[in-house]
């Protein structure tokens, strides 16, 4: 996918790049073959929202952050320049401005910031937390929703209706000096320009950022168990985005909606638990985050089987990433795990 954007001015204008500063992850675990659980609250509310960024999880495709900024952002804008930006909104609302317009978020969205796009996060109060994936490879929206043309099937759990647009172009004919944060290569370069970076009057094409609400998600329920990809809302060729939302049970009459002991043999997955009753978890509450390795079962809790039987729906809503290559656990994560969660299921 492509745009073409139209300019006031020439886009090409640095006039100085000051700083250059890494900013990649620090491994705890290089190999990891423990499940874990991590208090994504416990991440420390940090003013900057690039400083409040904090990488749990990582691999050669993506970096899985918690973020609880509490300032907007004032004097800089920030770029991506190899990554996409999937940013879930988990606490706090406000608006992203970019250079190809504006998307107003609050609670429930996803914001998908294709790289390259220059932005800025506006937000409402100082009590956010943001669930972000940032993608090597690109991320779209799953390709069995999508017909030859593009256009969404109608067993697709969401529609182009539920897809928001940005809005309100801002365009600013200004000269000056105008920094924007540029990250590349696990650095940032604070990159000076002369020109204002929202000068755009318009544009054509089909790349551009935008917002889809979790709970505009219809779930795909059936009589048995359905597998997670009736859950699924992202794609890439290294991992997927899954939304669990409230839904039905199966309605069998023999079902047990707790799902089965399973064992991934393609793929780390990780939870983010948002929000409502985790059924079959013992101890888990919102802003927790699993980590359960490829290659080892996991299941319910002892008693979440049971304690499910006869219960007709859920009020669940969580984020699942499942990466194709295994996830290194960051120092990062390791301030804010649970060390003992690995021997919850012993009896
Ligand atoms: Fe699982």
């Amino acid at each position: 996918m492509s745009s073409n954007l139209y300019h006031e001015h020439r886009p090409t204008q640095v006039k100085s790049i000051d700083n250059q500063y890494s900013v990649a992850p620090k491994v705890a675990r290089e190999n990891n073959m423990q499940s874990f659980r991590f208090h994504g609250f416990k991440v420390p509310p940090t003013a900057d929202y690039l400083e409040s960024r904090k990488i749990i999880l990582t691999n050669s495709d993506c970096n899985i952050i918690l973020a609880a900024p509490t300032e907007s952002q004032k004097d800089y804008f920030y770029k991506n320049t190899d990554a996409d930006e999937l940013i879930f909104v988990h606490r706090g609302s406000g608006k992203l401005r970019t250079h190809m317009g504006n998307l107003d978020f609050k609670y429930g969205d996803y914001l998908l910031v294709p790289r390259g796009i220059i932005y800025k996060m506006d937000f409402d109060t100082d009590d956010n937390r943001l669930f972000i994936v940032e993608s090597y490879r690109p991320i779209y929206t799953p390709k069995r929703y999508r017909n030859w043309f593009g256009q969404l099937l109608e067993h697709s759990p969401f529609c182009e209706r539920d897809i928001r647009r940005p809005q309100e172009l801002e365009t600013y004919d200004e000269k000056g000096d105008f920094l924007i944060k540029i990250k590349k290569q696990d650095d940032i370069f604070d990159m000076v320009y002369a020109t204002h970076p929202f000068d755009v009057v318009g544009y054509d094409g089909y790349n551009y950022p935008y917002a889809f609400s979790i709970h505009d998600f219809e779930p795909i329920t059936g009589r048995i168990h359905q597998p997670p990809p009736v859950h699924q809302t992202f794609e890439t060729d290294a991992f997927v985005v899954c939304s669990f939302v409230p839904r039905l049970y199966d309605y069998h009459p023999q079902s047990i909606p707790a799902p089965y002991n399973h064992s991934n043999i393609d793929s780390d997955e990780v939870l983010y638990y948002v929000d409502g009753d985790f059924m079959s978890r013992n101890d888990i509450d919102a802003g927790h985050i699993s980590l359960h390795p490829a290659g080892i079962p996991h299941g319910p809790h002892p008693g979440a089987t049971e304690r499910s039987i006869g219960q007709v729906k859920t009020d669940e809503l969580a984020v699942m990433v499942d990466t194709f290559k295994p996830l290194k656990v960051t120092e990062e994560a390791m301030k804010i795990a649970d060390g003992d969660y690995f021997k919850s299921w012993l009896e």
